[in-house]
């Protein structure tokens, strides 16, 4: 009853895709502060997709992911490596995509309400400095397009990692 869907004319969610990634390349150009950078990303893409419930940065962090910039409810602050959908999506590399989180083993519940996950590795050079993860409420949101799209989003992101503060993110970007 609560189910919300991404509607467009035009071929549905992958014409929302393209039309975010303009406005995000834009926004992108406007300054290079990290923080800032990850924030307005959340933001565009928690209020282009009404399926979206969370969408956040996991930042790597002492060997953990810490959460970073997120548009959505209070979330769980650590996470360690290998564990949740996170956690395996950082250590194994691969964006994973999680149709009902009921059924992962180790899914880490931090809004009841959640169904499903995808979750994007950000890796420089063989390290994974993060992760990209979004939650819907909606069943099976997730899929192919998803995938290559939130993976170009990351791409996009990956030269404002040199701003972040951190020396050997600096080095490695
Ligand atoms: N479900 C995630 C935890 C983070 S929240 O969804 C915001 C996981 O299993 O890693």
């Amino acid at each position: 009853v609560n189910q919300t869907f991404d509607h467009s004319p035009l071929g549905g969610k992958e014409t929302i895709y393209r039309e975010t990634l303009k406005q995000l390349e834009s926004l992108l150009a406007e300054d290079d502060n990290f923080i800032a950078s990850l924030a307005n990303t959340v933001a565009l893409l928690k209020f282009s997709f009404n399926s979206f419930s969370w969408v956040g940065f996991y930042l790597e962090s002492n060997g953990e992911l810490v959460v970073g910039p997120f548009q959505g409810k209070p979330a769980c602050v650590r996470i360690g490596w290998g564990e949740g959908v996170c956690g395996i999506a950082a250590q194994s590399k691969q964006t994973l995509i999680v149709r009902n989180v009921e059924s992962f083993p180790g899914h880490i519940a931090c809004d009841p309400l959640s169904k499903s996950e995808i979750v994007v590795p950000i890796q420089v050079g063989g390290k994974v400095l993060g992760v990209l993860d979004v939650d819907s409420e909606n069943l099976s949101n997730f899929d192919e397009i998803d995938r290559t799209y939130l993976q170009k989003v990351v791409e996009m992101l990956k030269g404002k990692f040199k701003n972040s503060g951190r020396e050997e993110w600096s080095r490695d970007v």
